[in-house]
């Protein structure tokens, strides 16, 4: 990587609105930054009108910004705009109230907290299957949605939303989809009463309905369930006061937004992978029937399903559900040689890192076993980072690498899922990368196919 000579501004489109415009920022960021990539290297600059970023595509200055100069940033300015959805939630809130919040949640979120939700999470899936027959046409994205939200629900609120999950996941889906429009983030002030802002109004504050009805059901009951509610619930100040209703909104609506939609968007990918890549999808489904044989998969199956693993962790990369990220500089400092001033934007983007052939051989294909004989320790450490990383590293991380494992060895263990023949799948990079029309399947039940298959050991040969 080329450290810069002391220059004040990298190149890049800085033609800004007139060349570039918002329009392709906007509306096909995914190939926009990847062309600015590929046009101006490791660092770029970008312009829009006088708000100026420097977008970073190397591993060592990503980690710089993340962690070495975490404490010279806030979050940028599409999570800014949304503050009046997230709140002070874990996701937005900055300095001493995000480091005592995140030191609160994170109890829910050690390993032996997760641990005891590996078998809410199979159960869940199961349920689902229940409904599933050979032969069926679903939508998949929809159903992991519905399935993660379920999970979310239950493993950290003890609440059932099975009668509210299509109205929660309907509004938390718009949320996210509004609320990534950079146009809107960097110009319409989320007060102005535009049709949007009014829409988004009116899904948080369906929502809301639920979640205050949530927590004052619980504040009634007293009852302590040992999740994470109740902790936060039981959580006090210094001075004694507790977090009011406000807060627990907040974070709330965070968990349920960050914690539903990315691992069923990371399934959604790959099941639409697998689907198309046959020699994977024998592969895992041999891991699945060797390790398994007749039964659901449990938490302490996890430490032999390494190829499953291996599925959700290339899934990642290809297709990563936070794809890109941003930050504001609060400090004056220098990135590879170029001065930032404090309000300028940083950005990266996993989509494009994860995709760079200085990083991965055959970067666009879908191989799991790359990640075999310890690939990740190889790599520099931010040339894979879908959850970010340094102090605002996911809070999820584990729970959603447990999770989306577990439910991708319920269900591909039961069924394939095959792709409906002219359903086009493209990603939509909202807030989080999903597939803009879902993933639409056709149920085949793997029973009738379970004796074909035996376990061929992690070093076979899979297609690209
Ligand atoms: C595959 C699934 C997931 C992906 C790809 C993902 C990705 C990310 C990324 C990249 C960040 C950092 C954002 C930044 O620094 O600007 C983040 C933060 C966060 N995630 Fe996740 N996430 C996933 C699942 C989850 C789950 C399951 C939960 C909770 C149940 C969760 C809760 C959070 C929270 C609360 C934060 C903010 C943490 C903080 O700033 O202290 N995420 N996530």
């Amino acid at each position: 990587m080329l450290r810069a000579a002391r220059k004040k501004f990298p190149a890049g489109p800085t033609e800004g609105l007139k060349r570039w415009s918002l329009g392709p920022l906007n509306n096909t960021p995914l190939e926009y930054f990847t062309m600015v990539a590929r046009v101006y290297g490791d660092v770029a600059g970008l312009r829009v009108l006088n708000f100026k970023t420097i977008f970073i595509n190397h591993p060592d200055l990503i980690e710089e910004v993340l962690v070495t100069n975490a404490r010279k940033y806030s979050k940028g300015r599409v999570l800014r705009a949304n503050r009046h959805v997230f709140g002070e939630g874990l996701l937005t809130s900055e300095g001493d109230f995000w480091l005592r919040q995140r030191r609160l949640v994170q109890p829910a979120f050690h390993r032996a907290r997760i641990a005891s939700y590996a078998a809410t999470m199979v159960e869940y899936t199961g349920r689902l299957l229940q409904g599933w027959q050979n032969g069926q046409e679903r939508d998949a994205h929809q159903e992991m949605m519905r399935l993660t939200l379920q999970i979310v629900s239950k493993t950290l609120f003890d609440a059932d939303v099975e009668r509210d999950a299509q109205d929660v996941g309907k509004s938390l889906e718009l949320l996210l989809e509004i609320g990534a429009n950079f146009r809107r983030a960097i110009f319409v002030p989320h007060w102005l009463p535009t049709p949007a802002n009014l829409r988004m109004k009116r899904e948080v504050a369906q929502i809301e309905k639920i979640l205050y009805r949530i927590i004052a059901e619980r504040r009634a009951s007293g009852r302590d369930a040992g999740d994470l509610l109740s902790m936060l619930l039981a959580a006090q100040d210094e001075d004694g006061s507790k977090m009011t209703d406000r807060q627990l909104r907040d974070e709330t609506i965070t968990l349920f937004l960050a914690g539903h939609e990315t691992t069923a968007s990371t399934l959604s990918w790959a099941w639409w992978l697998l689907a198309q890549n046959p020699a994977v999808e024998k592969k895992l489904h041999a891991e699945l029937d060797a390790v398994l044989d007749d039964r659901a998969p449990a938490l302490d199956d996890l430490p032999r399903l390494v190829y499953t693993g291996h599925v959700i962790t290339e899934a990642l990369r290809l297709y990563p559900a936070a794809w890109g990220m941003a930050r504001l500089v609060v400090e004056d400092h220098e990135i590879a040689g170029y001065p930032v001033k404090k309000g300028m934007g940083v950005a990266m983007a996993q989509w494009v890192v994860h995709r760079d052939s200085r990083w991965y051989e055959a970067s666009e294909a879908f191989r799991p076993e790359r990640w075999e004989n310890d690939l990740m320790k190889r790599l520099p450490r931010f040339a894979y980072f879908p959850f970010g990383g340094g102090p605002r590293q996911c809070i999820g991380n584990a729970f959603a690498l447990m999770e989306a494992t577990l439910i991708l060895a319920t269900i591909a263990r039961k069924f394939r899922l095959r792709l409906v023949p002219g359903h086009p799948v493209v990603p939509l990079a909202s807030i989080t990368l999903r597939p803009r029309h879902g993933v639409r399947v056709t149920l085949e039940s793997r029973k009738k196919v379970a004796a074909e298959t035996s376990f061929a050991g992690p070093q076979s040969a899979v297609a690209d």
